[in-house]
């Protein structure tokens, strides 16, 4: 019986993790983030009405869980407090239910101001972030210039530290980038303020979980973006500046491996990719906008159109097992519903070995496998039986190829279209 469950996407992001988590959230006693930040987007459709969420952990949604952020996530004040607001508009009961890790590293406005200054100075090199200063934040975290959440708590560690840092900004800003500087005391202003807030749900995220997992209680952890933007196994450097495989677990809440039971990792049945970066199966014709329209890829986030490709098993592979994935969910299968033919990547020609970076991956030319398609929908289905012949035929070829089981089939926006084969938390 699994208790612990990690949710983990194993592309480039948006595979649909947040309607899997949101679905699997309803029997957890926690939903806990431990990566990224601000630069996720999961869009969970309850009810016919759709809800974005950004930072906060998606069991925020349900009546029971109780909702982390982990000390590997970087939390800009401001976006997070909007958050909570927001949500407390539509009638939803956040703070009590919410705690968050006071190592978390803050971003602040010169991180923000910094990620866009370098990413249009980047031209066309540009990675294509989500200007959300998410890349900066982690950079102070490691050079130890940072400040954390417990310091915007605390007006004289906020003094003391935050002036030191503006004025690093500022100079890089104005005299490397030629840009404006930050206002540093309307920053300094604004994390005072927002630290009080958010003081009153500050946690001990890591001896909660101890204590959750010794009382044997459900944990759901939330993976956000996609194993191929991993800062150490993805597409470097066009990849996000966290690890975003199996590992972010582990240091960014401080429970153990023995505390996994669980790995599901989350598959489109097709791949797409925001931002700039390699994509060997990325399609440039018809059958890729016709992707892109019936799966309706815009980023949740930012807006921006998504690229689209077929399935890239090889990819796939690594990322299952570099996670130590038990199952898959395969999601939006219905988006190849209208496909006479449907491929698969099942090889690279012109790289040795898996690509290390950039410049590797850009040689990847896919090597195909095609598979015939199948009549009739199977959007909204909820019963494996009544899944064509050809789509199972997809689905077993890609189990053989990836060396992992499917347990799940998410066939539509809503919460109730899917499949479940096994149960994560049966499993
Ligand atoms: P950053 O995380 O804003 O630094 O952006 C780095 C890369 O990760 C860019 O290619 C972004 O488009 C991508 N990225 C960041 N967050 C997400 C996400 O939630 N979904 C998909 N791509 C993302």
């Amino acid at each position: 019986m699994s208790r612990s469950v990690v949710i983990l996407g194993s592309q480039w992001g948006d595979e649909g993790k947040g309607k899997i988590v949101d679905l699997l959230a309803h029997e957890a006693d926690a939903v806990v983030r431990f990566q990224g930040g601000h630069n996720a987007g999961h869009t969970l459709v309850v009810g016919g009405e759709k809800t974005v969420l950004h930072v906060i952990p998606s069991g925020v949604l349900t009546k029971r869980a109780r909702n982390l952020i982990g000390n590997g996530v970087v939390v800009a004040p401001r976006a997070l407090i909007d958050e909570v607001r927001g949500l407390e508009e539509k009638g939803i009961e956040v703070r009590s239910r919410l705690g968050i890790s006071p190592a978390c590293p803050a971003i602040l406005g010169c991180h923000e101001a910094l990620d866009r200054v370098r990413e249009r100075s980047r031209g066309k090199k540009a990675i294509g972030t989500t200007g959300r200063g998410i890349g900066p934040a982690y950079e102070d975290k490691a050079s130890r210039l940072g400040l954390r959440l417990a310091d915007l708590a605390d007006a004289d560690r906020l003094e003391q530290k935050l002036g030191g840092v503006i004025d690093y900004y500022n100079f890089l800003l104005t005299r490397y980038y030629e840009a404006d500087p930050v206002d540093g005391a309307r920053i300094a202003d604004e994390a005072a303020e927002m630290g009080a807030e958010l003081r009153p749900m500050f946690a001990d995220v890591t001896g909660e979980l101890h204590e959750m997992r010794r009382a044997g209680k459900a944990l759901l952890f939330e993976g956000a973006q996609g194993s191929l933007l991993d800062i150490d196994h993805g597409t470097y450097p066009f990849v996000t500046s966290s690890n975003t495989t199996v590992g972010g677990v582990m240091t960014g809440t401080g429970v153990g491996p023995g505390d996994i039971d669980y790995v599901l990792g989350i598959t489109k049945a097709y791949t797409t990719r925001v931002g700039s970066g390699p994509f060997p199966t990325e399609l440039h014709d018809a059958d890729g906008r016709m992707m892109a329209e019936r799966g309706v890829e815009f980023g949740a986030t930012t807006g921006r159109p998504r690229r689209c490709g077929w399935l890239d098993a090889v990819a796939l592979k690594r990322m299952v097992r570099i996670n130590g994935v038990t199952g898959l969910c395969i999601t939006k299968l219905d988006v190849l519903d209208a496909f006479e033919r449907v491929r698969i990547c099942v090889e690279y020609d012109g790289v040795e070995g898996f690509p290390v970076g950039a410049e590797e991956w850009e040689r990847a030319t896919p090597i195909y496998e095609d598979m015939p398609g199948w009549d009739g929908s199977t959007q909204g289905l909820t019963d494996q039986n009544k899944l064509p012949a050809e789509a199972r035929a997809y689905l077993e070829r890609l189990e053989e190829l990836i060396e992992a089981p499917v347990h799940m089939l998410s066939t539509g926006p809503e919460r109730d279209a899917h499949v479940i084969l096994q149960h994560p938390f049966s499993g």
